[in-house]
């Protein structure tokens, strides 16, 4: 087997034909709002692609500090309650630039992701040849066996790379990564374990939903029943032990050993009890791709109930969501435009298994894209340390990714963008 699969400039006649499609009607005025955000991430990927090209990293945010203070209101803690998890501020100096990731970190499937999606909007062979090139970098992850994250790792990456290039490496790495994936299962607590570290004796955060994509996806390839077997009693286990009746979820659910609940509690949220935004974001996704991959109803329900539950809940006046949706609510508070595009890629694609409060979610996650869109949140070409968005939020109770540009806002984003012009331009509503 070849370790790199090679970029097959004549392979994608069709797509090509496809994106040049979209792309060129993008240019009547309703839509020029699409044409902008697409022609400002090919250049900011491509700029980004360039500056780390030959040093195996990829980008994943731009350098931030934070007021302790500030931090203390949003949290509506005394300072000593959090102040010795803090990250350390960094220099000023460096406030704003680039901050790039190795490729054991979980958010390095993200940039390749972007650059096969930036691709397939805009038809761009450039960027087709540096995804290839960023994807084969994450090679290795396929046995990495100290993370959950493998999921987001791979299935962004090589999981695109199969839509768009699919070639036999492409497949064996998704299927070998499901089978590492896969041993971090637990049958009789019926989740897979998402950290190693931390106090929880075994921790399954919400965050988990995302990785069971690449579980399924590797049953489609293999077919092997099992991996869709382990994504399936993860999602019902999780269905039963994470959300409140409000259909709010926790961030952390700990087990026993005997799979009762050991604790719910919140490492990025503003308390144990609190609505953090971007766990609601991937709540919604995660049940949304179950239905879509298992037709059972029990998953559509639930991801209808979660996306009723953040319509009802998101506070911001412009959809973009507070950082978290129990958090104070003033003009400084952070807003979290991962969360948003989340949503949005979600809801487009709930949209369509709801024939009846379909348009619903989908005008919902029009306004947000437009919203990302305008300059409030789109970076300015050759600024925002080369990101698309800006004003994302990574872990506040941290200090870290305070408004930040984040590598996997700008992935959501475009995968939203394409899942909105399919429907949008094509014939799918
Ligand atoms: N999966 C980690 C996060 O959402 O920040």
């Amino acid at each position: 087997m070849n370790r790199h699969f090679e970029t097959k400039l004549n392979s994608c006649a069709a797509l090509l034909l496809f994106s040049a499609a979209i792309f060129s009607s993008c240019a009547n005025d309703d839509e020029a709002w699409v044409s902008r955000a697409l022609d400002t991430a090919a250049y900011q990927l491509d700029m980004t692609a360039g500056e780390l090209d030959g040093t195996g990293m990829m980008p994943r945010t731009a350098v931030t500090g934070y007021d302790v203070d500030f931090l203390a209101s949003q949290l509506e803690k005394d300072k000593s309650a959090f102040v010795d998890s803090l990250v350390s501020n960094p220099p000023a100096e460096n406030l704003g630039r680039l901050k790039p990731c190795g490729i054991i970190d979980w958010t390095s499937g993200f940039f390749p992701g972007s650059l096969w999606y930036a691709y397939e909007l805009t038809g761009k062979e450039n960027l087709k040849e540096e995804a290839v090139k960023y994807t084969n970098l994450l090679y290795p992850i396929r046995k990495f066996e100290g993370s959950h994250d493998i999921g987001f790792m791979i299935g962004c990456s090589y999981g695109n790379a199969w839509r768009l290039s699919p070639d036999d490496t492409v497949k064996n790495v998704i299927v070998e990564t499901a089978n590492t994936l896969s041993s971090r299962f637990d049958d009789g607590i019926g989740c897979i374990r998402s950290w190693d570290f931390g106090p929880w004796n075994y921790p399954v955060i919400i965050d988990n939903m995302m990785n069971l994509d690449l579980l399924f996806m590797a049953s489609r390839l293999s077919g092997d029943p099992g991996y869709k077997q382990i994504a399936v009693r993860h999602a019902l286990t999780t269905m039963q032990n994470h959300f409140r009746p409000d259909f709010t979820s926790w961030h952390v659910v700990s087990y026993l050993d005997d799979g009762s609940v050991e604790k719910r509690q919140t490492h990025q949220g503003k308390n144990d009890d609190s609505a953090w935004s971007r766990g609601q974001a991937w709540g919604v996704y995660g049940y949304t791709s179950c239905f879509r991959e298992t037709g059972d109803s029990l998953f559509l329900k639930q991801a209808v109930n979660i996306a009723d539950m953040i319509m009802e809940r998101n506070a911001a006046p412009d959809l973009i969501p507070y950082w978290d949706f129990d958090a104070p609510v003033t003009d400084d508070t952070p807003r979290d435009a991962s969360a948003a595009a989340v949503m949005a890629s979600a809801f487009i694609e709930l949209s369509t298994f709801v024939p009846e409060d379909g348009e619903k979610y989908f005008v919902y996650a029009k306004n947000i894209l437009k919203t990302l869109s305008s300059d409030a949140y789109l970076a300015e070409k050759g600024t925002n340390a080369g990101f698309i968005l800006k004003h994302s939020t990574g872990s506040l109770p941290h200090g870290s990714e305070i408004d930040a540009p984040l590598n996997y806002a700008d992935y959501y984003y475009l995968e939203a963008m394409k899942r909105y012009l399919d429907i949008s331009r094509g014939s799918d509503r």
